[in-house]
């Protein structure tokens, strides 16, 4: 009788778009299942597939979501749910924001839908604000609606799903090292400079004409950030060998996923991809660090 719901991984930024633009991957992803009980109020009956996350709903993010949306309909019942994690925490690849996103889907069938999924995106991304003290929107908002998404502004929130035509595969590789995104927030510069300012925003504009205008060589242009990646690829071992091995296979571009340690890489065909995907194993081989790797169609 519980509903159940997945909502997949989901890479932030995408080089030149820091907090305003991420995509959805196939998978990995988190489940969340959910039923309606008789008291009021939110419990988390189970969370599988992972150890060390609170069970009490002010400290998980899918309980932070359920108790925002419940408060906001005013119903006389609670909901219980429980959390099905298929992805690491600490990964870039939008983990918080896939049980955010899945536990705000799943209570609003639970209550016949009166919330758009549009709408939803505000409620999950207060579990975000929880996991990484930020209310960022790139992760959850394509972790709901799909494909690309841009956020043009969160004041007020304006979330625009791209409907991108071209096709485009994902490298993913995740060395297993946990990177706090709150920790890689916080050692970010708070001033850009007018020239680095410059680049980023003819990137992210490049980046916007290429993915509507199916026009390879300007995305794979425009995918650069010479912002922030300098600024955290020291967290990420191995980052700069990674990122070129997966340029010298033939990815259009390669950065880090989200605040990482994830890295991800695009590619016109799946065979590049397969490719790209190799070539960072090579790097990490004898490194001694475990990898997760993904390839997906985005
Ligand atoms: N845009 C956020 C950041 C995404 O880079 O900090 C975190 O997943």
């Amino acid at each position: 009788d519980f509903i159940k719901v997945f909502a997949p991984a989901t890479v932030a930024n995408v080089c030149c778009g820091f907090d305003v633009l991420g995509f959805a991957l196939d998978q990995p992803g988190d489940e969340v299942w959910v039923r309606q009980k008789e008291s009021p109020g939110v419990t988390i009956s189970a969370i599988e597939g992972i150890c060390g996350l609170s069970t009490d709903p002010a400290e998980n993010v899918v309980g932070i979501v359920a108790q925002k949306m419940l408060r906001e309909l005013d119903v006389p019942f609670g909901v219980e749910l429980q959390l099905h994690k298929g992805m690491p925490v600490g990964s870039g690849l939008g983990s918080s924001a896939a049980s955010s996103a899945a536990a705000a889907f799943a209570v609003n069938e639970l209550m016949g839908r009166p919330f758009t999924t549009q709408e939803l995106v505000p409620f999950a991304m207060e579990g975000e604000r929880l996991a990484s003290g930020s209310a960022h929107a790139d992760n959850v908002a394509p972790s709901l609606l799909g494909g690309f998404v841009l956020v043009r502004s969160y004041d007020p929130l304006d979330v625009i799903p791209l409907g991108v035509p071209l096709e485009l595969y994902c490298t993913v590789v995740h060395p297993q090292v946990e990177l706090k995104t709150s920790l890689a927030r916080s050692i970010l510069k708070k001033d850009i400079p007018l020239q680095k300012g410059i680049r980023q925003w003819g990137n992210l504009a490049g980046l916007m004409a290429g993915l509507l205008k199916a026009d390879y060589s300007l995305v794979s242009r425009s995918l650069h950030d010479e912002i922030f990646e300098p600024e955290r690829a020291f967290l990420i071992p191995l980052f700069r060998q990674a990122k070129e091995a997966a340029l010298e296979a033939g990815a259009l571009g390669a950065g880090i996923s989200g605040s990482g340690p994830s890295i991800f890489a695009l590619s016109a065909t799946a065979t590049q991809a397969r490719q790209v995907e190799q070539a960072i194993q090579q790097v990490y081989a004898n490194s001694g660090i475990d990898l997760n790797t993904y390839v997906t169609q985005v």
